[in-house]
């Protein structure tokens, strides 16, 4: 081995290959994460399924009850917020139903205290994105699309991404989803022929695509 004065390159310089192979591989795993996870609509918090401080199940409640989302859900049509229900909602029948429960005894404390059931928040998105319930409600959006099959879960979890591509998915083509308003509550709801009674319910709703930076961003 000479170190001869022929080396134009300092010793380290073998190395170089080596080195830069490894940053090519980090920097495009890299880049390759970036861009999968900014374009997949699967990035965010699906499956997200926070305890609850009482064991309410909307699988009984919606399920097998029967109970419209709008009974708890007031503002759902209305406003922006679907809003949650308040102690005394759940008294108009526990009050008689299962006294001796003690998750039932917790919303009976509650009202008796006016302090409300602190309720875990599962869905949300960043402040500088704006959503609007009774928009969507309105245009015939069902729940489902949205949250999925609601009157099955015991606890709720998060079934869709909510980020942006997925949003844009449907604004792109409502017709994909937009059923009759009087089945935006109704989670059995099916139609073999959606694009078809999709396409006449958007028309006759007058439903327009919605890409414009300024309708989410505001
Ligand atoms: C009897 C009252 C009641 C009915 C009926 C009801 N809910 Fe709820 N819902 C609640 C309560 C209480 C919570 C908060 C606790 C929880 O997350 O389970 C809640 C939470 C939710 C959440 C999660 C909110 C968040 O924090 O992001 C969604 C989504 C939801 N409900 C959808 C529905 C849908 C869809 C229906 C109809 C198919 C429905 N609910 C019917 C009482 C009700
Ligand atoms: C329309 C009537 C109705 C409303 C409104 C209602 N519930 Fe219930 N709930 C029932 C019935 C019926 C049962 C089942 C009772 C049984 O198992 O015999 C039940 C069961 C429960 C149980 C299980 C109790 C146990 O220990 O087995 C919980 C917890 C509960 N409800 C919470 C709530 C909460 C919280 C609300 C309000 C967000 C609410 N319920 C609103 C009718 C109602
Ligand atoms: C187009 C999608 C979409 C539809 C349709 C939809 N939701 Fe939501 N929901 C959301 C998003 C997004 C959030 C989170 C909002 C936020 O953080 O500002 C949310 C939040 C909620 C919450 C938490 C409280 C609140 O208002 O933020 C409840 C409860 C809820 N939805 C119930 C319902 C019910 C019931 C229906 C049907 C009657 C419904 N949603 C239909 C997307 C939807
Ligand atoms: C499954 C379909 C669907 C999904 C998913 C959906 N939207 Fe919409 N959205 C609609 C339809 C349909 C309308 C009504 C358009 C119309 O009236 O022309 C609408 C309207 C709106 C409006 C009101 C537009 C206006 O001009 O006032 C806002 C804001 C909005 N959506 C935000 C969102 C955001 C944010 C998300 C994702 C978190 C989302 N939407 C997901 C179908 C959807
Ligand atoms: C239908 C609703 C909707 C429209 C239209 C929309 N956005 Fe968004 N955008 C969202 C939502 C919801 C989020 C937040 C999702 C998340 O948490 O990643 C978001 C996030 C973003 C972010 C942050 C991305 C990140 O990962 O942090 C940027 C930047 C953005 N939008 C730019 C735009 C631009 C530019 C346009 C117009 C070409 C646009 N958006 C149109 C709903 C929308």
């Amino acid at each position: 081995m000479s170190r001869g004065s022929q080396n134009i390159f300092p010793r380290w310089a073998n190395y170089a290959p080596a080195i830069l192979l490894a940053f090519l591989i980090v920097a495009g795993g890299f880049a390759t994460f970036v861009i999968g996870y900014w374009f997949s609509p699967k990035n965010l918090d699906v499956g997200y399924s926070p305890k609850q401080p009482i064991r309410y199940s909307h699988k009984l409640h919606v399920g097998q009850l029967g109970i419209d989302c709008r009974y708890c859900h007031t503002g759902v049509d209305k406003s922006a917020n679907a809003g949650l229900p308040t102690s005394e909602t759940c008294m108009k029948c526990h009050k008689t139903i299962k006294t001796d429960s003690p998750e039932i005894q917790k919303i009976a404390k509650s009202v008796e205290t006016g302090k409300p059931i602190e309720w875990v928040k599962v869905h949300s998105l960043p402040d500088y994105s704006y959503f609007d319930h009774s928009r969507h409600i309105n245009s015939g959006v069902s729940c489902y699309s949205c949250h999925g099959r609601v009157d099955q879960m015991e606890r709720v979890h998060q079934v869709q991404p909510l980020s942006m591509g997925w949003c844009l998915d449907c604004h792109r083509a409502p017709q994909k989803y937009v059923r009759p308003k009087s089945e935006v509550t109704n989670m059995m709801y099916s139609v073999p022929d959606q694009m078809i009674v999709g396409k006449k319910l958007v028309k006759q709703y007058h439903i327009e695509t919605k890409e414009d930076c300024s309708v989410c961003h505001r």
